[in-house]
């Protein structure tokens, strides 16, 4: 399949693994990559850019196919050192950089100065627009649906989506829900050029977390997410757990007077315990309500082919299908399993 965003990035099919802390190593990063996709290693889990310099490195060691680099731009009073870390991204090679969170903008200069393709992603019409406009070359549109941070708008990607492709010239991916190749689908039919997928990875045999994550994610249903952190306007959709339970109950007991030091024990350092350690009842991680479509934990590359070659049959089978009648009595799940 060849989209804006296979031919941009020189890769072969148009999916993409969303940076993830504690998850976007490059044994994940290479993995995807390999299988045709576009792989990410997370650059701030690298706890400095120093570290980040030999991810890269270990990741061009796995993989000769190109592979990106997320930068998440932190609100400025925990700021990481950014100029480092866009040096060792530059040089490392790197060509494609994610960014997310804060705007790019002050870094922009320096990133296309090094011929490094640039993907924000981001949670609304209004800052896919910006993104274009500070000469990002791609964004990322992620739905209400996603793991991670869905912004404040609460806007799921049947209406996102359409209206990016209202608005953006450049292109864009789906982000925030995509599990499938009913998602790519659907994705392309509502005018994004590919998929972005973060919980989706998390649950396959190269994904270098505890197994115990692997299978809470088979076990949860898409009603096992929760939002945290609404009241100071940082919301997060994360897994809910013993964690997360109490942390909710301080934040009813708070409300509008929630301040990060509160729920401080439910969200620092839970990564590692959670992607380490296995300790599934720890606090706050990211994860979508996607949980729902995860049904197995395949290798990437399975997951990867059974969505190209899944998406080829509901295209040329169903969709195909309906224009000539034949697809009438034919549900979904004949097409894509
Ligand atoms: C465990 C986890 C950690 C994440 N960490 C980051 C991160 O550090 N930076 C970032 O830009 N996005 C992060 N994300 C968001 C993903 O890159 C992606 O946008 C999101 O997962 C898409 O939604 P989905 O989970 O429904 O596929 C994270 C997501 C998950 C599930």
């Amino acid at each position: 399949m060849k989209t804006a965003i296979t031919e941009m990035f020189g890769i072969e099919h148009p999916i993409i693994q969303g940076g993830m802390h504690y998850v976007g190593f490059a044994e994940l990063a290479s993995a995807v990559s390999n299988a045709g996709g576009l792989g990410i290693i997370t650059g701030l889990t690298q706890k400095t850019p120093e570290l980040l310099a030999k991810e890269i490195a270990r990741c061009h060691q796995m993989t000769d196919k190109p592979f990106a680099v997320n930068l998440t731009f932190l609100p400025a009073f925990s700021a990481p050192p950014y100029p480092e870390y866009i040096r060792a991204i530059v040089e490392g090679g790197i060509k494609i950089v994610e960014t997310a969170g804060r705007s790019p903008e002050a870094y922009m200069p320096v990133l296309k100065a090094a011929g490094i393709k640039v993907i924000h992603k981001c949670t609304s019409v209004r800052h896919s627009l910006k993104a274009e406009k500070i000469g990002c070359d791609a964004v990322s549109v992620d739905g209400f649906e996603c793991g991670g941070h869905p912004g404040e708008d609460d806007m799921p990607n049947m209406i996102l989506l359409p209206r990016a492709a209202e608005e953006l010239k450049i292109p864009f991916v789906a982000s925030g829900g995509m599990a499938d190749a009913r998602s790519l689908v659907a994705a392309l039919a509502m005018g994004a050029s590919g998929i972005n997928m973060g919980t989706r990875f998390i649950a396959t045999k190269e994904a270098p977390v505890h197994e115990n994550v692997k299978r809470a994610l088979v076990a949860a249903s898409e009603l096992d997410t929760r939002l945290i952190m609404r009241a100071i306007r940082n919301t997060e959709r994360v897994l809910k757990n013993a964690g997360v339970e109490r942390l909710l109950e301080i934040e009813r007991e708070k409300g509008r007077s929630l301040k990060i030091e509160d729920i401080h024990d439910q969200v620092a350092g839970v990564y590692p315990k959670v992607m380490i350690d296995g300790d599934m009842e720890a606090g706050a991680w990211s994860c979508g309500m996607v949980a729902g479509l995860i049904h197995d934990i395949p290798s990437v590359k399975e997951l990867i082919e059974r969505i190209m070659s899944e998406a080829d049959r509901i295209i040329r089978g169903r969709l195909m299908g309906f224009l000539d009648g034949s697809s009438v009595k034919r549900p979904i799940r004949a097409a894509a399993s």
